[in-house]
């Protein structure tokens, strides 16, 4: 008896996390996405969000868009004053009006399979993924965008 329920203890020790699915963080699964596929473009050299809002002809000329080297940075384009821009950029063409791809898209991989396997990081990380503007969302809306740090 005592046997049989210290068995049973153990399959439930070793189950319980097998099941509970682990969060997809920045810390642990976006950082290196975007160290990797974007920062060529959005790395530490980048200029700030407001430096690049102030010249964004100019950045875009010199192919640099905002840096998104920070937490805090990227989140702006998650859940933040620009929020969705993220996901508008990256999406694949699913939720997107003309069926395009936003324009980030394509960075996401060097291959197909890459590229889907990094947007439903992405999309995990995000909770819930729209493509709607900032003043589109509601309360409920950007709290259920969820992009935790860690
Ligand atoms: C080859 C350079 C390059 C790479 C690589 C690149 N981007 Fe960009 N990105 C740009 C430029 C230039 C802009 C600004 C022009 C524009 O809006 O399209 C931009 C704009 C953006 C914007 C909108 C910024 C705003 O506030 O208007 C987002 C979001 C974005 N990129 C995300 C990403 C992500 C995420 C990756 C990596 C998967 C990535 N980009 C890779 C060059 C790049």
């Amino acid at each position: 008896m005592v046997r049989s329920l210290l068995a049973a203890f153990a399959v439930l020790l070793i189950s319980v996390p097998c099941f509970a699915a682990e969060a997809v963080t920045y810390e642990k699964d976006i950082k290196g996405i975007v160290a990797k596929r974007c920062f060529a473009c959005h790395g530490p050299q980048a200029p700030s969000m407001d430096e690049f809002k102030k010249d964004e002809e100019g950045y875009k000329k010199k192919m640099k868009g905002p840096k998104y080297d920070s937490y805090k940075e990227l989140l702006v384009v998650v859940k933040g004053s620009d929020a969705g821009a993220l996901m508008r950029r990256l999406d694949d063409g699913k939720n997107t009006k003309d069926g395009k791809p936003g324009n980030m898209y394509a960075y996401l991989g060097g291959t197909d399979a890459e590229r889907a396997a990094n947007l439903e990081t992405f999309k995990k990380w995000v909770g819930s993924w729209t493509l709607k503007r900032k003043k589109e969302l509601s309360a409920e809306e950007l709290d259920a965008i969820k992009a935790l740090e860690k």
